[in-house]
């Protein structure tokens, strides 16, 4: 377990305003500056970026919500790793299920992952299952996914991966009900068994694993205390500046298991 908990707010494509976004921002920055033990990452839609970039710091830390994989010339609408850079922005969240319903194959997310990686970026690499089955077929879904999202990038860059394990089932207004602590903590057990098969085991423990699906202030705790994760990625509870504050000062708290 690592010395910190990350814990990353996608707001996906919220607040409306810039007023609204600049407000739940400091609020966050106020609590996340006081905690130790806690590396906040906020990842605003792209057309807020510039507005936060001269706030952040070590402990609340920008991100974006995706990335192309060139540097720059004719590729309209897209935003490079090299202007998130620009922007200060330090992570960058990849492969999230909501873009990958709407094409994104693993091929797109491993050449944006890879350029991200080269320009210093800290990807946060989603990886979920749309059904759970008890034959354990999700497992191999969720092996293959990270194989593949992976293929061919250098052992030494994944000193900047982060794997968030969102189940498809357990994410956003759709979602039913969040995994539990119980079976995220055996699915954390396999990601880390993949990653140490695949790389090594010295990455298998070094790459922090988050959980992602409907989590709330009140089930942060059990998450991070028995879920055998480094933290969180949270959606719909990160758009209140109130309840995010208190997740992030659960994790401060939270006396873990293992
Ligand atoms: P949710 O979203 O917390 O609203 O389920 C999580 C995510 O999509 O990252």
């Amino acid at each position: 377990m690592k010395i910190k908990r990350i814990i990353v707010a996608n707001w996906k494509m919220n607040p409306r305003t810039t007023q609204e976004a600049r407000k739940n921002f400091l609020h966050v920055k106020k609590t996340a500056e006081k905690l130790t033990k806690v590396q906040t990452v906020i990842t605003p839609p792209f057309i807020f970026l510039e507005s936060f970039s001269k706030e952040t710091s070590r402990r609340c830390a920008l991100g974006a919500q995706d990335v192309f994989w060139k540097k720059e010339g004719s590729y309209t609408g897209e935003i490079s790793p090299a202007q998130l850079y620009d922007l200060n922005v330090t992570h960058v969240i990849l492969g999230h299920s909501e873009r990958r319903r709407l094409g994104e194959s693993d091929e797109i997310i491993r050449d944006k992952i890879k350029a991200a990686l080269e320009y210093r970026l800290n990807v946060i690499l989603c990886i979920g299952e749309s059904e759970r089955d008890t034959e354990g077929h999700y497992l191999a879904f969720l092996k293959n996914e990270i194989k593949k999202s992976l293929e061919r990038i250098p052992k030494k860059q994944l000193a900047r991966l982060i794997v968030a394990y969102e189940p498809i089932w357990a994410v956003g207004a759709k979602a039913k009900f969040a995994d539990t602590p119980e079976s995220l903590f055996e699915t954390s057990i396999f990601i880390r068994k993949i990653l140490s098969d695949t790389f090594s085991k010295k990455i298998a423990f070094q790459v922090p694993i988050l959980y992602g699906g409907s989590v709330t202030e009140h089930n942060a705790e059990n998450f991070l205390k028995n879920g055998g994760v480094d933290g969180l990625l949270v959606g719909r509870a990160s758009l209140d500046f109130k309840e995010f504050s208190k997740i992030l000062k659960i994790a401060q708290n939270v006396e873990c298991a293992t």
